[in-house]
């Protein structure tokens, strides 16, 4: 297990010896359900509560949003700001690691959430690989810290992971984040996550030499599925939660959902 106080914050200058993951239609390891943010919204998303609670509903994947603190450690947050899931103020990416230690990430959502903290990166990783569970790790900058979050993310990923069969699926709206995650870890597979489609994606996925496409499903439909699969890339959507739109999406080709319907859609 590494440590991330000993990751740097700069960006590194040459790639890290990997052990060569390999994921692509071949070899897919991933199961047909990622659980979103650890078990969307039946506990405090981002938290370890979450992720205990979404394995309870047998969830064996899991999407979590990952960002830097002031001083450069990664930790689960999905907001730029601390108040809507916390009960800090001003940006998570101005606070120093020991000032997020002090928050209170679980009130928010209900008082028996109450003390729940804002996870450290490291410590999500070893409950994961403790428990034999996987990750889509989404990186979420704070804006202008696109390349150094995509590096120091993927970097303590890959030492994390090391030697581990099955490495986490790193993706990202940012192609900058993605571009520094390649650049370091290349090993490590990546997604593309949209919310549109511009009109240059292919050329991206194939820039950013990711094994997948990571869709807000109201903008998928059968043939934008069908043609990013046969182009060589497998097909992710977030967030669907009606079970009926599920089937519709897998119908279609899909290969994976991230649901925050944990207790309805499972693996
Ligand atoms: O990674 C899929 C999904 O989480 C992307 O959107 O805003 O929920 O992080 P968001
Ligand atoms: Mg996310």
């Amino acid at each position: 297990m590494s440590d991330l106080r000993k990751v740097p914050g700069p960006v590194p200058a040459t790639p890290v010896t990997l052990p060569g993951w390999q994921v692509d239609f071949v070899h897919w390891p991933y199961p047909s359900v990622i659980a979103h943010r650890g078990a969307g919204r039946l506990a405090p998303e981002n938290t370890l509560a979450a992720l205990r609670l979404g394995a309870a509903y047998g969830h064996t994947m899991f999407e979590f949003d990952v960002k830097l603190t002031g001083d450069g450690k990664p930790i689960l947050m999905h907001d730029a700001s601390l108040e809507r899931t916390t009960n800090g103020r001003g940006l998570a990416g101005a606070a120093t690691l020991s000032e997020i230690a002090q928050l209170d990430a679980g009130a928010w959502c209900g008082p028996a959430w109450a003390g729940e903290p804002v996870p450290i990166y490291a410590n999500v990783v070893a409950w994961l690989l403790a428990n034999r569970m996987l990750a889509n790790v989404e990186i979420k900058p704070s804006p202008g810290r696109e390349s150094e979050t995509g590096a120091v993310v993927a970097m303590a990923s890959a030492m994390a992971w090391h030697g581990c069969e099955i490495p986490p699926l790193l993706s990202s709206f940012s192609p900058e984040a993605l571009a520094a995650a390649q650049r370091v870890t290349p090993a490590l597979p990546r997604a593309l996550l949209l919310h549109r489609w511009p009109s240059d994606w292919l050329a991206q996925l194939r820039r950013l030499e990711c094994v997948a496409i990571d869709v807000n499903h109201e903008i998928l439909d059968r043939e934008r599925i069908q043609q990013a699969r046969g182009e060589g890339f497998r097909v992710l959507t977030y967030t669907p939660n009606d079970p009926a739109r599920v089937e519709q999406l897998r119908e279609w080709g899909v290969d994976c959902v991230i649901t925050d319907a944990v207790d309805l859609i499972k693996p």
